[in-house]
């Protein structure tokens, strides 16, 4: 396994305040990674161990399920931001700028009428994750999950739309909740996990203002995306991203 390239990381700045926050450790004291070198960790698994042990205070759990949000004096680690996407071309980066470093364990639940444009930004996450712009990425209705493999490394990501899902299925048919805590998940119509919803998650809920224009929530649970949501803030405030 690899850690996320370093390039996603976008500034020194943003990189020295996500890690400063989530190592509790002042900014100045970190050394910032150069491009390829993928130093903090070693692997993923030795990432997600770490962050969830600062997230739980007890170690030992991974990203999904398990791991209960960070708590900061009696408030859930939480971030919210609300964006203006103008076009299926920008819903398409602002997808690839969550998906370029995930990792097992993210989960990324995708709220939102028909046409909003769930599929759109799925399709921007999968192909930056997977590094290949051209890759098909198409809607899971009818397969109810679609995978795609990140070549040489042990990670799966699935897609999944769940507006089909029969009343009362069993979600263990679909590998469900044991696929949250392995694979990257993005989920289309999350409202049929009910009570599986994991913990730590991105809700993402897409609104539609007129044929181009959509507003997008991001709701980030738990320290990961909590981070993740500041830093796409902060990409937008200093123009790297529309
Ligand atoms: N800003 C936008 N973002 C995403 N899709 C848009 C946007 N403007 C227009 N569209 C169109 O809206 C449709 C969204 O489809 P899709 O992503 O399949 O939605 P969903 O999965 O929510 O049903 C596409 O036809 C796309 O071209
Ligand atoms: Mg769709």
């Amino acid at each position: 396994m690899r850690m996320p390239p370093v390039s996603a990381f976008h500034t020194t700045a943003v990189w020295a305040a996500r890690y400063s926050r989530l190592l509790g450790i002042p900014s100045c004291l970190l050394k910032p990674p150069r491009r390829g070198d993928i130093s903090l960790f070693k692997t993923t698994a030795q990432r997600d161990k770490h962050m969830a042990s600062i997230q739980d205070g007890r170690g030992g759990h991974t990203r999904g399920m398990t791991a209960m949000p960070k708590v900061d004096g009696g408030v859930a680690c939480t971030a919210t931001l609300e964006v203006s996407v103008a076009s299926p071309e920008e819903m398409e980066e602002t997808g690839a700028f969550f998906g370029a470093d995930a990792s097992g364990g993210d989960v990324v639940l995708l709220w939102g009428d028909l046409g909003t444009g769930k599929t759109c930004f799925a399709r921007g996450f999968v192909r930056a994750r997977v590094g290949d712009p051209g890759l098909a990425v198409t809607s899971p209705s009818y397969l109810l999950d679609n995978t795609y493999e990140v070549a040489d490394e042990d990670l799966t990501l699935h897609h999944m739309d769940l507006y089909r899902l029969q009343g009362g299925t069993d979600l263990r048919v679909l590998g469900i909740p044991g696929v949250f805590e392995t694979c990257v998940c993005l989920v289309e119509w999350p409202d049929r996990l009910g009570a599986t919803q994991p913990v730590n998650r991105l809700d993402v809920h897409l609104t539609a203002v007129n044929e181009e224009e959509r507003i997008l929530k991001f709701i980030g649970h738990g320290a990961w995306w909590t981070g993740v949501v500041e830093d796409f803030q902060e990409a937008r405030r200093t123009r790297k991203l529309r």
